[in-house]
């Protein structure tokens, strides 16, 4: 059976990477964007993934021509290296929404964030994630979005981060805004909501909050990671004035643990509020007791 084309912006990251292997299990042939095709070799040795380097001046029209799904991912936590989160978070889906317009395309996947809110989001990321979600949603097409908490999986950046920090740390790690709250969500329930929604006509128009079934605090999660990695840390708590001054401090250093931004963000509680769109998919969300010791301990 011939496959479908799909085109997956974003689909080098961490949650692209695990949304490839589910549509290729369901019958897709994959194109890939990338800016760094140099970095994402290892893609072109997976059967029915076709990467194609793209630059700020590529009209993604060729690229969606013959697609029947769009997919898009890109997005950015910091603003660096002349990225902006208007750049990536708004003008991106502009073009992508123009693209999809122009050739037609019949289905297309928008990934946005839990709380994203173009007048009413906490801080910059958030409300420009908000002004891309209205914005994939105001153009006529068959669109759904996904809002996550913070996602984990083999790769994630946050127990691999906190991984990271517990490495340097001398025993104690002195941690901003600890009472901050997640309900962190496996990467292949998201992939596996994604999935499920391209066919259903219920989904389109939808916008769905995606959360794991437990609610945690950010100290409640770095000490899980020093238990799941049998280390002893004493983890120091700042208030709230030291967290803001902790962020703005190392806001300023390449690769920043933490920006104003970020304590911004997670001022709002990253959990869901009504409904979880997983359980709306009929997808039990999985605890990650049972996936994060696999990937984190090893
Ligand atoms: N991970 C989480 O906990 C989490 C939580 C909530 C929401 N989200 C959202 O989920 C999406 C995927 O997150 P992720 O963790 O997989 O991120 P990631 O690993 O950093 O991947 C982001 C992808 O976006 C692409 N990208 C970035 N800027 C771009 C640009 N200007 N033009 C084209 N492509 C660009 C990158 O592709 P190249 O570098 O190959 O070009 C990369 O593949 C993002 O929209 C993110 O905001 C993630």
């Amino acid at each position: 059976m011939k496959r479908q084309r799909a085109c997956i912006i974003g689909g080098t990251g961490f949650v692209g990477r695990h949304l490839l292997t589910r549509l290729r299990d369901a019958g897709y042939h994959c194109v890939v964007p990338t800016r760094r095709a140099f970095r994402h070799r290892d893609l072109r040795l997976y059967p029915d993934v076709e990467l194609q380097e793209v630059t700020a001046a590529t009209d993604y029209a060729g690229l969606f021509a013959g697609c029947s799904l769009v997919v898009n991912l890109a997005g950015i936590l910091n603003e660096s290296g002349g990225l902006t989160f208007q750049s990536v978070h708004v003008d991106l889906v502009r073009r992508i929404v123009a693209a999809a317009q122009a050739v037609g395309v019949p289905r297309l996947l928008h990934m946005s964030a839990l709380h994203a809110d173009a007048e009413r989001g906490g801080s910059d990321y958030l409300r420009s994630k908000g002004e891309g979600e209205d914005i994939a949603h105001g153009a006529g097409l068959a669109v759904t979005s996904f809002r996550p908490s913070v996602i984990f999986g083999r790769g994630d950046s946050f127990f691999n981060r906190f991984r990271g920090l517990l490495d340097l740390a001398p025993g104690m790690v002195p941690l901003a805004c600890p009472n901050a709250q997640f309900a962190p969500v496996w990467v292949d329930d998201v992939a596996q909501a994604m999935v499920r929604s391209i066919g259903d006509e219920r989904t389109m128009g939808q916008r769905y909050d995606l959360c794991g079934p437990k609610v945690l605090t950010l100290e409640d999660l770095m000490a899980y990671t020093a238990r799941t990695l049998g280390k002893r840390v004493w983890i120091i708590g700042l208030d709230d004035k030291r967290s803001e001054l902790m962020a703005k401090l190392l806001g300023k250093l390449p690769g920043a643990p933490i920006t104003l931004d970020n304590y911004r963000s997670m001022q709002t509680p990253s959990v869901c509020d009504e409904h979880n769109g997983l359980l709306q998919l009929g997808i039990h969300p999985t605890d990650i007791d049972t996936i994060v010791p696999t990937y984190l301990a090893g």
